[in-house]
């Protein structure tokens, strides 16, 4: 994930919103994404931050004038010190919180999602894979693991480390120890092309 550059993860997000709707880019799919798609234009606005960063002197300053604007534009927030790999699908982004957490490729994070430290006291931050679901509404605290291609329900509160392409769901959350692979598959309902 460190060696991905702004660029190859834009590249890689965008590959991922074209596989929701089972297409591959094309030049009107991308004008679609960067001018009337609010979740690719949410995780593009990440990627800006990423960009931005690099720059020397003022490339801070700028990251953070990005992300405020992002917070303001979306109502949702993925703090500049998260690690967030490439292929990043957020198809609703609105609610979303995401602290200083470590996010593999591909992640599927869907809106009203939290994840974060558990509290002042226990400090420490979620770990996920590659290929990772977050559903609806899911709660995601503490120095937890969550494994390749793992599946967290909607509403899920999960305070434990989930193994690899297991189903998390319930509060707590209890694991399901189950190949999921139905739940990334296929294009999303909500999210029909407009174009
Ligand atoms: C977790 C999830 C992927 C599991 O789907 P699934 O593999 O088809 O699982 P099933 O529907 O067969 O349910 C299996 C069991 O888990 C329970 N269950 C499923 N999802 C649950 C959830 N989010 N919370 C609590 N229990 C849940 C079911 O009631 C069922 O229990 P039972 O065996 O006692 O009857 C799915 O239920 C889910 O939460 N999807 C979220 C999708 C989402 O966020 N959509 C928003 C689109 S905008």
């Amino acid at each position: 994930m460190a060696s991905e550059t702004p660029l190859q993860k834009v590249k890689a997000d965008l590959e991922r919103y074209a596989a929701s709707e089972g297409k591959g880019v094309s030049f009107l799919l991308a004008l679609r994404m960067f001018l009337v798609t609010p979740g690719f234009q949410f995780v593009f606005s990440r990627r800006l931050q990423e960009m931005a960063v690099r720059i020397p002197v003022i490339g801070r300053p700028l990251r953070r004038v990005i992300w405020w604007a992002s917070c303001l534009v979306f109502g949702s927030e993925i703090a500049m010190a998260a690690e967030v790999g490439g292929g990043l699908y957020v198809p609703h982004p609105y609610g979303i919180v995401v602290g200083s957490a470590r996010i593999g490729h591909n992640m599927h994070l869907l809106q009203n999602v939290t994840i974060g430290r558990k509290s002042r006291e226990e400090p420490g931050d979620p770990v996920f894979g590659d290929d990772v679901t977050v559903s609806a509404g899911a709660v995601l605290l503490g120095s937890i693991t969550i494994g390749d291609g793992a599946v967290i329900g909607a509403n899920s509160v999960v305070l434990k480390d989930v193994p690899a392409h297991a189903i998390a769901i319930g509060i707590p959350a209890r694991i399901i120890p189950a190949a999921a692979p139905k739940a990334a598959a296929g294009a999303d309902p909500l999210t029909a092309p407009a174009l």
